[in-house]
This record gives structure tokens, C-alpha cells and sequence, in this order.
């Protein structure tokens, strides 16, 4: 093949829509028959011939270099059936055919995406309910701001993956519409029957405008969309996980296979793969930029410009693929270092705002409640103390109020029991948080 036209061409890129291409180009050429386009014989020719295609392929073996994937699977059938093969490409053009190719390889793909993230929430679930009486501090501004069960942080990335999932879903639906029939941008002549291919090809409906099918590629730029979400959402708690395995922190262990030593400081574990995850988003995030710009300002219809769209759309799917894997497994081993949650919050003054609202909760307003244990605070921190190691008598110095039963309020495993709201860090409330993504998951 000549250099320019492999520069024209999408055949270093396109292979993996070998596949969906033959299906969609099978399900043409029965609607071709069953419109009387095409006769029977000339039918059931091509269509062996593009099952034994679709079969080798699958088997492993490989086209001709051609200037896409598409134009190499006909000439492939022309080589075995002769010319009667070139009827396949009756009544429609190869701009209708290529997206017709992608909504059903990105069809195929979301499933797969879905899957991969329900295996993760379901791990997710599962180290909830092992850790379930985990105590962590939880932090607002990375400053350590009132204790948490440990299942309650990770149970907020099961949802933050349940709306993913749900974005999916949706993106999905302006999938599953059917451009071919479209041809190169106008529609045809040939009297065909849309609807008819669409069943064959499990599409849900046909577009509207042939325009717009040929050229839409709206449906890939909300897939990419949603897996830049996705990925960011990993890196959301990879974050936490490479924090949390500092030994400032020292909250969790996992596996040795997912970090790596230093060659030179022999008492380092690097937590590699949750970087490496974090690192991802960037070329996910990338992909969705290129695939916005590629078609931005484009002008109707089909521009060769819209070739360009599959190394991203396919990028993004194989790395946010690898990474929902790598984190499943990754997060299958990890262990609550509980003795050292818990230490931890015994630090930072956790109790703080329990003390405020105990005052609130005897009338006092709370901005005056506020002022009072921000006092109390400052005055531990002078005399390097925890807010459960004052006597009732200097907390009386504070507020007459103040009984002994203040004392409650300042144990982390009391302060989060005491959080019942629906949707809060109880164990109770926790537990029906478990219930409610369960039946979600199932
Ligand atoms: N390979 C191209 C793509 O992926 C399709 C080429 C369309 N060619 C044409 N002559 N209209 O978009």
C-alpha cells in the first residue's frame, strides 16, 4: 500500500471492528434479500462468504492491508466469491456502514464496562461488611474532622460507580439507534427496509436523518464522557489508598503484587498501581478532549476528519477497562490496619463538634456552642491534651452546663453510633445504606 494511502486510511487502527462490521454487513444483506434488492442466491453466497470470514477472523487470522477495516473485509469476499460479493454494498456507503460498525462495537463495550464496575461495587460491598466495625477518621479539607466507619467511605465510591453505571445505561440508549440505511449522506433510492435490519441487528430504533447518522458522533463522545468519570472516580480513591498506605497514615496494607520496591531505599513499598490508575485519567481525559475537538466546527455530513475518532474512543475503553481490573483485585486485598484507625482518632479533636451540639441540644444557640469548644480546644492544645482527658471541673470552666455525661460524647465508637440519620455513618444506618446498594447490585 502506497504511504499517502495508509495516511488516508484507518487500517492501522480499525481491526477490532472486524467483527461487527461482518455482522452488520450479514444483517444488510438479508434485508437486501428480503426487500428483493439483491436475489436469494446472490444472497446465501455472500453470506457464507462472510461467515467464513467473521469465523476465521475470530480464529485468529488476519486481513489484507487495506485503507480501512471495512474495505478490507469486501475485498476479502470479492477474493472468494467473485464479483457478486460487490452487491453487498448495494444501497448504502461506507459512511453509514463504519458508524453502524461503532455504535455496535461501543454497544458491546458498555455491557462490558457495566460488568467490570458491578464486580468492583460488589467488592466494595464485600470489604463494608468484613470492616464494618472499622473506625477511620473522616476528614473534610484533608483535616481530620469527625469519626467515620470505615464502610461508610467506601461504600460512597459503591455510588459514585452506581451513577456511573447509570450514565452508562443512558449513553446506551442513544446508542442504539440504527444509521444504515442512511447511505452516504442522503438516504437512497433503493426501496429498503430500515426497521427490518435494525431487528436483525438488535437496535432499538433507526435515525431520523440521514445527515445527522452519518455524521453523529455525539453517542461516542458521552461514552468517552462517562469513562472519564468513571476513571476519576478511581482516582478519587486511589488517592486515598496511596495516603492512606504512608506510614504518616498507616491505615491500610495490600497485596506486595500491586506495589513495587525502590531500587536504591530498601524500606519503601510504592503503591505503583493506584499511581498508575491515577495516571490513566489523564489520557482518558485526554481522549475526550481530542474526540470534542476532532469534531468540533465540522460542517454536514460525513468529513474524514470523523476516522479519527476511533483511537481515542478505543484508548479510553481499554484503559479505563484495565483499570476497573486492576482495582477490583487491588482492592480485594486490602486490610484495615484498625488498631491505627482508630489511634488516629484520638487525634485531631474529633469530638469537637459532639461537644457543640451537646451544649445545642441544652439550648444553648449553637454559634455561642461553637465559640465555647472552640475555647475548650484551644485551651487542650496549649496543655497537650485530648478533649476525654479534661475533668468535669474544667470543662464547668467552660459552661456550667456541662454534666458527666459529656464523657459519652467523646468516644469516637459512641460519637458514630450516635449518627443515625438516614444516609449517616451509623452502623445501623450503614448496614440499610448495604441493604439498599445490595438490591442494586443484584
Ligand atoms: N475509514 C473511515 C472511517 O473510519 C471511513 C472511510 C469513509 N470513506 C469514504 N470514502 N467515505 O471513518
Amino acid at each position: 500500500m502506497q504511504k499517502i494511502d495508509q495516511f488516508i486510511g484507518s487500517f492501522s487502527f480499525d481491526g477490532r471492528l472486524a467483527e461487527v462490521d461482518i455482522i452488520g454487513s450479514i444483517a444488510h444483506t438479508k434485508m437486501l434479500v428480503k426487500t428483493k434488492i439483491i436475489n436469494n442466491t446472490d444472497g446465501k453466497q455472500i453470506i457464507l462468504g462472510l461467515t467464513s470470514i467473521l469465523n476465521e477472523i475470530r480464529n485468529g487470522t488476519k486481513l489484507g492491508d487495506e485503507e480501512d477495516v471495512h474495505q478490507a473485509i469486501e475485498k476479502e469476499l470479492i477474493n472468494r466469491i467473485g464479483t457478486v460479493g460487490g452487491k453487498m454494498h448495494t444501497a448504502r456507503s461506507r459512511n453509514d456502514q463504519v458508524v453502524t460498525s461503532l455504535r455496535l462495537y461501543i454497544k458491546l463495550q458498555i455491557k462490558i464496562v457495566k460488568k467490570l464496575i458491578n464486580s468492583f461495587q460488589k467488592i466494595l460491598v464485600k470489604k463494608a461488611l468484613d470492616n464494618i466495625d472499622v473506625v477511620i477518621p473522616g476528614f473534610t479539607h484533608l483535616q481530620p474532622a469527625q469519626p467515620i466507619l470505615a464502610a461508610h467511605h467506601i461504600l460512597a465510591y459503591a455510588w459514585m460507580l452506581q451513577r456511573d453505571k447509570e450514565r452508562f445505561t443512558d449513553c446506551y440508549k442513544r446508542t442504539d439507534i440504527l444509521p444504515l440505511g442512511s447511505a452516504a449522506l442522503a438516504g437512497t433510492s433503493f426501496n429498503i427496509n430500515r426497521k427490518y435490519t435494525a431487528k436483525l441487528l438488535g437496535f432499538q430504533h433507526i435515525s431520523e436523518n440521514s445527515l445527522d447518522a452519518v455524521s453523529d458522533r455525539d453517542f461516542a463522545i458521552e461514552l468517552v464522557f462517562c469513562l472519564s468519570l468513571t476513571a476519576l472516580h478511581l482516582t478519587r480513591f486511589c488517592e486515598e489508598i496511596i495516603l492512606w498506605m504512608t506510614p504518616e497514615f498507616n491505615y491500610i496494607k495490600i497485596d506486595d503484587k500491586f506495589t513495587s520496591g525502590s531500587s536504591i531505599m530498601p524500606q519503601k513499598r510504592n503503591p505503583d498501581c493506584a499511581e498508575v490508575i491515577r495516571g490513566k485519567s489523564g489520557r482518558i481525559f485526554g481522549d475526550l478532549i481530542a474526540l470534542l475537538t476532532i469534531i468540533k466546527s465540522l460542517p454536514l455530513a460525513y468529513n474524514r476528519d470523523l476516522q479519527e475518532d476511533k483511537p481515542p474512543i478505543f484508548d479510553a475503553l481499554d484503559n479505563t477497562k484495565i483499570c476497573l481490573r486492576v482495582i477490583t483485585d487491588m482492592i480485594s486485598s486490602l486490610e484495615f490496619i484498625s488498631e491505627q484507625t482508630f489511634k488516629s482518632t484520638e487525634k485531631g479533636f474529633l469530638a469537637a463538634t459532639e461537644i457543640a451540639d451537646y451544649l445545642a441540644k441544652n439550648n444553648v444557640p449553637f454559634r455561642t456552642a461553637h465559640g465555647i469548644v472552640k475555647d475548650i480546644v484551644l485551651y487542650c492544645k496549649k496543655r497537650s491534651k485530648n478533649l476525654n482527658e479534661l475533668s468535669i471541673e474544667e470543662y464547668n470552666r467552660f459552661s456550667k452546663i456541662f454534666k458527666k455525661d459529656i464523657f459519652k460524647y467523646l468516644d469516637a465508637k459512641n460519637i458514630i453510633k450516635m449518627k443515625t440519620s438516614y444516609g449517616g455513618t451509623s452502623k445501623k444506618s450503614v448496614l440499610c445504606q448495604i441493604r439498599n446498594i445490595q438490591q442494586k447490585l443484584k
